[in-house]
């Protein structure tokens, strides 16, 4: 694994951006692997920067996200697919036949992760996958658990996650209890991985994914063993860490 420590947040943003802008142009009809969450929102303000600039363009770029919530529809603002329209869909020039989310409002999930599972595999596997990290070391919603999931499947988010999560509801109550996400197996299949963490509370879950042993409690640890996996890191997420 590569680390690279970055000052801040917007280094760690731009850097980020720059590794993907790089795929996009050697590349342009690549498949990108996405994330959402807090940290990749200044990376995709970039792209969207060098994309009015007339330097990136998407037309034939694919995009398939890590993870849905079950149950929230499109139009409530905490779905994952409402977050991807707000901060790079609608902002950029990617064809909507291109990109892919899990539909966490499928009836049956189980199906809807077969489906899911098989569009990554007809788009003949991820070339970049994006990834944060959960305070808990989850990648995607691959919560910690005795064993890694290979393929995209339906989870049980723990309280840790419900509980980080909350902020973004009136009320914890309203948080959804399950989510659809890529199995561990699916994203370690990526051929280029690149994870962004910035700040001190990421410090310590840093520290256990990726100065110890490999261990399914951690799930982020696994991506010590993918042959390119980059960690983009602000000096206040590695401060417990020797880099
Ligand atoms: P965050 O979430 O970017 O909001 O910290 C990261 C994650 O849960 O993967």
């Amino acid at each position: 694994m590569r680390i690279i420590k970055v000052r801040d947040y917007q280094d760690m943003s731009r850097k980020a951006a720059n590794v993907l802008s790089a795929q996009i142009i050697l590349k342009p009809n690549c498949v990108l692997g996405l994330a959402t969450g807090s940290t990749p929102i200044g990376l995709y303000d970039q792209l969207v920067d060098w994309y009015g600039k007339g330097d990136l363009d998407f037309a034939l770029v694919k995009t398939v996200n890590l993870d849905e919530y079950v149950g929230l529809p499109a139009y409530n603002d905490q779905s994952y697919i409402y977050f991807m329209e707000k901060h790079l869909y609608s902002r950029v020039n990617l064809d909507p036949q291109n990109v892919n989310i899990p539909n966490g409002m499928n009836a049956d999930p189980q199906a809807e992760c077969r489906r899911y599972e098989k569009i990554i595999d007809d788009l003949g596997g991820i070339d970049l996958q994006l990834l944060g990290i959960g305070n808990n070391g989850h990648i995607g919603f691959n919560e910690p658990d005795n064993i890694f999931y290979r393929k995209t499947h339906v989870v049980d988010l723990t309280e840790s996650t419900i509980e980080a999560n909350k902020r973004f509801f009136e009320d914890v109550s309203m948080v959804p209890r399950q989510a659809i996400t890529m199995g561990v197996g699916t994203i370690m299949q990526a051929k280029k991985i690149v994870m962004i963490a910035n700040g001190e509370g990421k410090a310590p879950i840093v520290k256990e994914a990726f100065s110890k042993e490999i261990n399914p409690l951690i799930p982020a640890s696994i991506l010590q063993l993918h042959p390119d996996f980059t960690l983009i890191a602000d000096e206040a997420a590695l401060s417990l860490m020797d880099v």
